[in-house]
């Protein structure tokens, strides 16, 4: 219980402490004159250079200082490199990041050196209060060998080697993200497996024909209402007959978790979109939720979930 205890407390002052570097670096960040009414209101870069994205502020038709941090871009192949881009670098728009991307999680998924830096178990463990396994165990209990799977975003941590070793060689695991740096870093995570197909791919457009398992880990709480509706009503329309739509995502803890105040205040200030999920079913995202039969399963007391609909015959 001790060592569990201890990094329990670990885990709070990392996430406390992670919650006030990255406000701190947003603070610095909002300085520029270019916001809008982006997604949940966050700072807004200026959408004409469309896959561009700083950590640092940069004004449009400024170039950017050669000091600056970490400088992305993303191209109309989606590939996305560091280096001294200026704003008028930026070339074919597609495929767009979305602003809730750029403006919210840019330090976590969009940098480059970050994607690298935290993909390791320890953060994986910290951010999910050890909670990982339990986790990946749920999701991977729901697939069956030489099934074939769509899962619309990557995801850090051993996830994806754990559902392609269970999926096998005689199966197909489709794995999908909007950004090519997260494509890259699966690729080089997993190295070659004939069952694992990898492509860069909008969560609300992606999928390739019917699935008998969509297994969308830990996506929904960081994207806005209107993403979480979209994304939900394709991955269900790619479910086949008998075959399942998985969600593993946040929920609303107990009353008295103890973790509860610091999911609060790290959902406040990281996760904008995230609180929703304590009062809004996941299947209810699904206009058609009536053609399937849903089951949900918490875990933690309460802080993560399960649900999973398994498409009528
Ligand atoms: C699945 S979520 C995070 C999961 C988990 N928190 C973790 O630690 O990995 C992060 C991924 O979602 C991807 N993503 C965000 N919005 C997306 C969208 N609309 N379509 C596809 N991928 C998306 C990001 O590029 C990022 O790689």
């Amino acid at each position: 219980m001790a060592p569990i205890r201890g990094f329990a407390a670990f885990s709070a002052v990392f996430q406390l402490s992670m919650v006030r570097a990255i406000r701190a670096s947003n603070a610095m960040a909002a300085v520029g004159p270019a916001r809008a009414s982006g997604a949940g209101g966050m700072a807004n870069a200026d959408r004409s250079a469309p896959c561009a994205a700083a950590v640092t502020p940069i004004r449009k038709g400024q170039a950017m200082n050669a000091s600056v941090d970490i400088r992305i871009k993303q191209d109309g192949m989606g590939a996305v490199s560091a280096g001294t881009a200026t704003w008028s670098d930026a070339v074919a728009p597609a495929p767009k990041l979305p602003d809730y991307l750029v403006d919210v999680y840019t330090w976590a998924y969009v940098a480059p050196r970050m994607v690298e830096l935290l993909d390791r178990e320890i953060v994986v463990a910290t951010i999910l209060w050890c909670q990982q396994n339990k986790l990946m165990r749920a999701a991977r209990d729901e697939l069956e060998p030489g099934s074939r799977v769509l899962q619309p975003a990557a995801v850090y941590g051993k996830l994806v080697s754990h559902l392609a070793a269970k999926i096998g060689s005689e199966g197909e695991y489709h794995v999908t993200d909007i950004q090519q740096v997260q494509i890259d870093h699966v690729n080089r995570k997993i190295g070659t497996l004939p069952q694992v197909r990898t492509e860069i791919s909008d969560a609300r457009t992606t999928g390739d024909g019917l699935y008998d398992t969509v297994c969308c880990y830990f996506l929904m709480h960081e994207v806005p209402e209107d993403y979480k509706r979209d994304i939900a009503n394709n991955l269900a329309r790619h479910v086949k007959p008998g075959g399942k739509l998985m969600f593993v995502d946040y929920h609303e803890p107990a009353f008295l978790h103890p973790m509860r105040p610091i999911i609060w205040l790290v959902f406040k200030w990281l996760e904008p979109f995230a609180k929703v999920l304590w009062r809004r079913e996941l299947k209810d995202y699904v206009d058609d939720a009536s053609e399937f039969e849903w089951r949900k399963e918490t875990f933690f007391g309460g802080l993560y979930q399960k649900v999973v609909g398994v498409r009528r015959g």
